[in-house]
């Protein structure tokens, strides 16, 4: 089979990062970029060897000649591009958050489904090695019936220097990184029906929250906390790592700093290592983070192929974004959220 041709959208900090993965990707390559930052497009174009370059997206679907788009750039954008892509039926991946709303994001998995084509956030966290590992001893029952998990990103990484706009944003770290934390917490103990959050903003030079603690109800009964922090000065800066807690009928799991997942129940303690690889391309810390780039974009090629569901597709995203949007408004009105309401 001939590899799928790939088009992507948005050549800034991240995008190198998934242009790097998209040379190791089996079954697909890009054939072509468009960022409308002219210097941008210029040192991508260079640095991988891309010919064929936009400066406007319209230009890019009319001239065509790809099977898939990957829109790399961010949320206020989000929108008309997959909405374009629907227009021209080629099948999408889109960064995450996904949408600047829940109302948006619903109208583009409908403009999608509506078009026929595959569309799939690009919501890498679950993707990670350690995040697999704990899905695999959930899977493996080592523990029984989960009831109750903690999943937590402390840290006091300056994320600035890399994404100055995220300074400037109203709403920052749910938004931004509570929502891939969010999806952990969705992947490892399902649905939730319910959200209580607390926010604050600690850094003074910064627009939105840095602090946000939030309790999910699951529809499994299981309770859990997600808390996120960028104002967490520790003795060993953890960034880029999730480190999960989980207790259930039969044992307990620890994912501890330095990739060591602790699974104990009745036949003892075992502690694997569940590092991520480093790639050729990958550095140390984002390294965690990069392999997971490369495993979503994978399995986006492996799934268009075979025409199954990508595991987090549009719509498996909108429960996902809900959750953010149900965070900030529990924060801002002290009350519980339905989130199966603003789903239907
Ligand atoms: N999953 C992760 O681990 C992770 C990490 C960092 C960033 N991200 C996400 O990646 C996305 C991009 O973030 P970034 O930090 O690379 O941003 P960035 O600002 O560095 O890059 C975005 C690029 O898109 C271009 N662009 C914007 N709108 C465009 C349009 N309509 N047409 C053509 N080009 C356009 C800009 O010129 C810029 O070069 C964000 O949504 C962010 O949340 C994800």
């Amino acid at each position: 089979m001939t590899d799928l041709k790939g088009a992507l959208i948005g050549c800034g900090f991240f995008a190198v990062n998934q242009m790097h993965a998209w040379n190791d990707v089996e079954g697909a390559r890009i054939v072509a970029i468009c960022d409308r930052d002219p210097e941008r497009l210029k040192t991508v174009g260079d640095q991988f060897g891309i010919e064929r370059r936009y400066s406007d997206a319209e230009a890019l679907f009319s001239d065509g000649r790809f099977d898939f788009v990957d829109i790399a750039t961010t949320v206020q954008s989000h929108r008309p591009l997959v909405e374009l892509a629907a227009r021209h039926k080629i099948a999408a991946i889109c960064q995450k958050p996904f949408a600047k709303s829940l109302a948006d994001a619903k109208a583009m998995v409908e403009a999608c489904q509506n078009a026929g084509i595959p569309l799939m956030v690009h919501e890498n966290f679950r993707w990670q090695a350690p995040i697999q590992a704990v899905r695999k001893a959930l899977e493996e029952n080592a523990i029984g019936v989960p009831f109750w998990g903690r999943f937590s990103f402390r840290s006091g990484y300056d994320v600035f220097s890399g994404q100055p706009y995220l300074a400037a944003q109203d709403r920052f770290i749910i938004e931004d990184l509570g929502i891939h934390t969010l999806d952990i917490a969705r992947y490892i103990l399902g649905d939730v029906r319910a959200v209580t959050a607390r926010t604050k903003r600690v850094n003074p030079k910064i627009k939105g929250e840095d602090v946000a603690t939030i309790l999910l109800d699951h529809q499994s009964g299981a309770t859990s906390i997600v808390d996120v922090s960028y104002v967490t000065k520790l003795s060993r800066e953890p960034f880029p790592e999730t480190l999960i807690e989980l207790d259930g009928s039969d044992g307990t799991i620890r994912l501890t700093p330095g990739y060591q997942l602790e699974v104990t129940n009745a036949r003892g303690t075992h502690t694997l290592d569940v590092s991520p690889k480093l790639l050729s391309w990958a550095s140390r810390p984002w390294h965690n983070i990069q392999e997971s780039v490369y495993a979503i974009q994978q399995h986006w090629v492996d799934q268009l192929k075979r025409g199954g569901e990508h595991s987090t597709s549009g719509a498996d995203n909108l429960k996902t974004f809900a959750l953010v949007e149900a965070a900030y408004d529990s924060a801002a009105g002290h009350l519980t959220v339905d989130v199966e309401a603003m789903l239907r």
